[in-house]
């Protein structure tokens, strides 16, 4: 029998932002505000979306990974409006919670997916079960290396190979790996 993933909330609230449950209604939101923004996905695993039939099917498998509990892919929402601005997803292996996420480019610059990032992993790192919170980017993606830094993880090395990206090459690229862990 699998064990029971670890609980992380269904809620987390920062001083400026709401991470909640993936809804399929999302999905309109989610392809005006990125899903179809060639520069978002740069660095992604995911192509553009060409339709916002694509970001259906897409919040339909986030919906399905929170019910069955193989991962928590949070919706990104701004508190004063309800926006949704982007997307934070922890996947938990026993006790590692890997993390990835992605925010609209209206909203880059001002500081905000540091802040999502600290309050998931401090409630990740608040849970018995879980010592490690881990992330991985592309050499070149910059700005989520600097977002993964000032959010207390550090840097452990450089996987070569590690993932496809296929917006810039067919091949796997060199990615960075970070951490914060349970001291
Ligand atoms: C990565 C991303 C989440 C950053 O979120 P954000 O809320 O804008 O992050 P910040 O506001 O903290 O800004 C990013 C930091 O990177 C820096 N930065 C941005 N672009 C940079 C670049 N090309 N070179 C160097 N630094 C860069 C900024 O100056 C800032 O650092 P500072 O506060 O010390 O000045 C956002 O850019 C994004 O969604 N990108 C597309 C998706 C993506 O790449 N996701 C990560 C996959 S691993």
């Amino acid at each position: 029998m699998t064990p029971t993933p670890p609980a992380l909330p269904d809620r987390i609230r920062t001083a400026r932002l709401e991470l909640r449950a993936p809804e399929i209604s999302d999905a309109s939101a989610m392809y005006a505000s990125y899903t179809q923004d060639a520069e978002v996905a740069r660095y992604m695993v995911w192509r553009p979306h060409a339709s916002e039939d694509a970001t259906r099917d897409f919040v339909a498998a986030c919906v399905a990974h929170w019910h069955t509990g193989s991962a928590r892919p949070y919706v990104i929402t701004l508190k004063t409006s309800g926006e949704l601005v982007g997307m934070l997803e922890a996947r938990t292996k026993g006790h590692i919670v890997n993390i990835g996420y992605v925010l609209a480019r209206e909203h880059w610059g001002r500081g905000l997916m540091p802040e999502a990032v600290r309050a998931l992993t401090a409630e990740a790192l608040g849970l018995p079960e879980i010592f490690r919170v881990e992330a991985t980017c592309d050499v070149d993606n910059l700005a989520s290396a600097r977002v993964l830094e000032k959010s207390g993880f550090l840097l452990e090395g450089r996987l070569a190979r590690f993932t496809v990206h296929p917006n810039i090459d067919v091949e796997p690229r060199d990615c960075l790996i970070y951490a914060a862990c349970r001291s």
